[in-house]
């Protein structure tokens, strides 16, 4: 089960960009070590070298003190090493019992289905991630999917352990029930490389932090000589915590109005089930709720991707139930979505072509029938600049920036079209402190200059920090509706798991 890492030297350029540049980098068996950094420090990129997904351009890797060749993913997980991707590796026309089996038979090991079923549902009870081995992927949530992939290196039994952002996508209880699975592994002797955004979890779990700066080592620290501030300072260089002002909304009238909305998810299981809301111009209304509770499908519903089965949607008094994508975008959505690669973006294009998807049919970009493409420059430089985009050059593939950076393009391209309707899922999810800050100021603008937002998220710091209102979802409907101040942790937390609303919550349907 013991297995130190030790990283030398490591050098990994790409097109433009050094991503490691001379990096030292070691982990102690029985340790969490975080790895902390900006977006596109390179944490991602040491990692993947780490679990034989990319070869590093110079430097070496040591395993218990000996050199390891790592030159695929198949060598890492040999020699114990597993790593759970920032974005995602499972195969998702198959159940979540194929892709678990299918890692495990590849490398050498007998497994009957039913057996493995078993072992899957033991797993994730124990650890506290649920799952249904039935379920196929492309209908699981992103959340879901991080389960599936945590569970299925926990049936591997790796030596060295990397998780690349993985509480981005669970709530409050599961991202405890990681931490106790994370603390069961170390303490059984288990290596863990922990990378995440969220100081406060970092402070949590590690044993050790170390920091990258732009491709560079900027050092390493036992968690007992640091704090959320020092961390944040040491990774950006200077200070940056700060505290917004929410300020009160303008009680606008209905931008969008939801009534008894139904809808089926793939499995033609009611999804939505009689579900109402509304928004109005001028408020940020947060949707609390555990992934899996109707999210994915009212997403899909009100960008129009999904057909309702009945009920009725007016967005700036217009029926938009059953539209398609482009006849709502047209009556004013703006859309965040939770699956940034799949929906949110077109991976294989270019920076600015993903930047001036929804511009280009206006103006100054749209001139007749042409595209000024001087002027989609000039558009996609100044929000790189805003947003602080890292991206080589404005024709790089999407599909190349960090997790991180290809959020900051949906978030430019969407806040920029300045929507009458904004529906934003998760939108500061894997944004480093600096970047998610502004965000939240971005956010707050748009709102004063008069945007209906519907903030879905399963952060409640986020939703506490940015909602005016909070609507709690949960099996397809609305079961409390309060007013951001009064919504605390616990409260939220409860309407969350369906159970009983107490006194002073505003109860709907
Ligand atoms: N396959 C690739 N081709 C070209 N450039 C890449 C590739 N992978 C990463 N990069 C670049 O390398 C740099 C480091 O990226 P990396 O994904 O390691 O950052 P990160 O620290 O994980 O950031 P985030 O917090 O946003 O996930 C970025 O500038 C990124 O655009
Ligand atoms: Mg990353």
């Amino acid at each position: 089960m013991h297995c130190a890492v030790e990283m030398l030297g490591i050098v990994k350029r790409f097109p433009g960009v050094v991503a490691n540049d001379h990096i030292d980098f070691r982990v102690l068996p029985g340790e969490v070590h975080a790895l902390l950094g900006e977006n596109g420090a390179g944490k991602s990129t040491l990692m993947q070298i780490l679990a034989g997904l990319y070869r590093p351009d110079a430097g070496k890797i040591l395993l218990s003190g000996r050199p390891a060749q790592i030159h695929t993913p198949r060598d890492a997980i040999q020699a114990g090493v597993g790593m759970v991707y920032q974005h995602f590796m499972l195969v998702r026309r198959h159940t979540v019992l194929e892709n678990v089996i299918l890692g495990l038979r590849r490398y050498g090991l007998f497994l009957d289905y039913r057996r493995a079923g078993r072992e899957i549902e033991r797993n994730s009870r124990e650890y506290g991630l649920e799952i249904d081995p039935a379920a196929t992927v492309w209908d699981l949530s992103v959340g879901e999917q991080q389960r599936v992939e945590i569970v299925k290196m926990l049936l591997r039994q790796v030596k060295v352990l990397i998780l690349d952002e993985p509480t981005a996508v669970l709530t409050p209880r599961e991202t405890e029930g990681l931490f106790a699975t994370i603390r069961t592994l170390a303490g059984r002797g288990a290596a863990i490389v922990f990378i995440s955004h969220k100081l406060r979890e970092v402070m949590a779990v590690s044993d050790r932090i170390t920091i990258l700066r732009r491709g560079e080592n900027a050092g390493t620290i036992r968690r007992e000589e640091t704090g959320e501030r020092d961390l944040a300072r040491r990774m950006v260089g200077r200070e940056v915590i700060e505290e917004i002002e929410r300020e009160e909304p303008a009680a606008g009238e209905e931008v969008l109005s939801i009534r008894d909305l139904r809808a089926f998810d793939n499995r033609r299981l009611p999804a939505l089930r009689g579900l109402n809301l509304e928004v109005r111009r001028g408020e940020i209304l947060g949707m609390a709720g555990i992934s899996g509770n109707g999210q994915k499908e009212l997403e899909e519903v009100l960008t129009g991707l999904r057909e309702p089965a009945r009920g009725s949607i007016t967005l700036g008094g217009r029926e938009i139930a059953g539209r398609r994508p482009d006849e709502i975008i047209a009556g004013g959505l703006g859309c965040v979505p939770e699956d940034r690669q799949g929906t949110g973006t077109a991976p294989g294009l270019g920076y600015r072509d993903n930047i001036i998807l929804k511009s280009c049919r206006r103006p100054p970009i749209r001139r007749g029938l042409r595209l000024d493409y001087r002027a989609a420059d000039r558009q996609a430089d100044r929000l790189r600049r805003e947003y602080d985009i890292k991206v080589p050059s404005l024709s790089a593939p999407v599909r190349l920036l960090s997790g991180g950076n290809l959020q900051k393009v949906i978030l430019a391209r969407e806040l920029s079209a300045r929507p009458r309707f904004l529906l934003a899922v998760h939108p500061t999810r894997g944004l480093d402190i600096g970047a998610a800050t502004y965000v939240r100021k971005r956010l707050g603008e748009l709102k004063r200059q008069g945007a209906a937002i519907l903030l879905i998220s399963e952060d409640l710091d986020e939703l506490a920090g940015l909602s005016d209102r909070i609507a709690v979802i949960y099996e397809g409907k609305i079961t409390g509706i309060l007013p951001a101040r009064d919504a605390d942790r616990e409260r939220l937390s409860l309407l969350m798991t369906g159970q009983k609303a107490e006194n002073g919550i505003m109860e709907t349907s």
